[in-house]
């Protein structure tokens, strides 16, 4: 038997500034050994995340493919490669939907950070429209077919419907876990086992532990509640009572 993918939870601050406390030595950003944990901040909070030793992402609006050139306004995949920043995220939905961003997009930027050495957390996921008409395999399909899925890469689902203040509510566990399980079913089959397929939307404290308890959910890709330091600890605590075991004991 293969060993267990190691939980990975990352906190994407989206247009925010970190929250107070999370360089601090007692960071749950910090958490490490049994469970990977990232922060994804803007680019303004980049190198203070890296000089605190912090695991860091950088969100894709911030990263152009070439290296260095006549660019305005944007910064390349290789500067923060250079510079320490180890994940990026690609494929957010706010991107595709306000700035358009394909598919095939998608997949060049995640072919570009693996070309810089950054590992790419790819996001897809559904609009509700799309699966009241359950369209909602098909659409993730035509999301996942198109990315380096022979490469080291790690893929979040997130169901638009599932994400942000305007969320109707999170996916259940049922439902995340049908999905994780249908997305595993679409890689290549040497890489169906070590990829790490993490749910985003709306995972809180409360909900962390039924999301993350399911055999296809890796980990979680965290907006709101990364920006409250104490309920993005309390859902790291969760992943890493689950990874040595002790996810019995949690009160939920
Ligand atoms: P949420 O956001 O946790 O606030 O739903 C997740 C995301 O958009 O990555």
């Amino acid at each position: 038997m293969s060993p267990p993918r190691k939980l990975l939870i990352a906190g994407n601050l989206k247009m925010n500034r970190l929250p107070e406390g999370a360089l601090e030595d007692d960071s749950p950003y910090r958490e490490g050994s049994n469970v990977d944990v990232i922060a994804i901040p803007t680019l303004l909070d980049i190198q203070s995340c890296i000089d605190a030793r912090i695991i860091t992402g950088a969100q894709i609006g911030q990263c152009h493919n070439e290296t260095t050139g006549a660019h305005t306004g944007d910064i390349s995949m290789q500067m923060l490669a250079d510079s320490g920043v180890r994940y990026v995220l690609c494929g957010h939905s706010e991107r595709r939907e306000f700035y358009g961003e394909t598919d095939e997009d998608v997949a060049a930027q995640a072919i570009a950070a693996l070309d810089a050495n950054i590992h790419p957390i790819i996001c897809v996921g559904e609009s509700s429209k799309e699966r009241e008409a359950e369209k909602h395999e098909k659409v993730i399909k035509r999301q996942i077919n198109v990315l380096p899925l022979e490469s080291d890469i790690t893929i979040a689902y997130e169901p638009i419907w599932a994400i942000g203040e305007n969320a109707l509510r999170a996916a259940t566990p049922e439902e995340a876990q049908t999905m994780h399980s249908f997305i595993r079913s679409l890689l290549p089959e040497d890489k169906r086992e070590s990829t790490r397929i993490l749910y985003g939307g709306s995972m809180k404290a409360a909900n962390a532990k039924e999301l993350l308890s399911q055999p296809d959910i890796d980990g979680g890709l965290i907006g709101g509640a990364s920006l409250q330091l104490e309920e993005f600890r309390g859902i790291v605590q969760i992943a890493l009572a689950l990874s040595s075991g002790e996810g019995e004991g949690l009160s939920t």
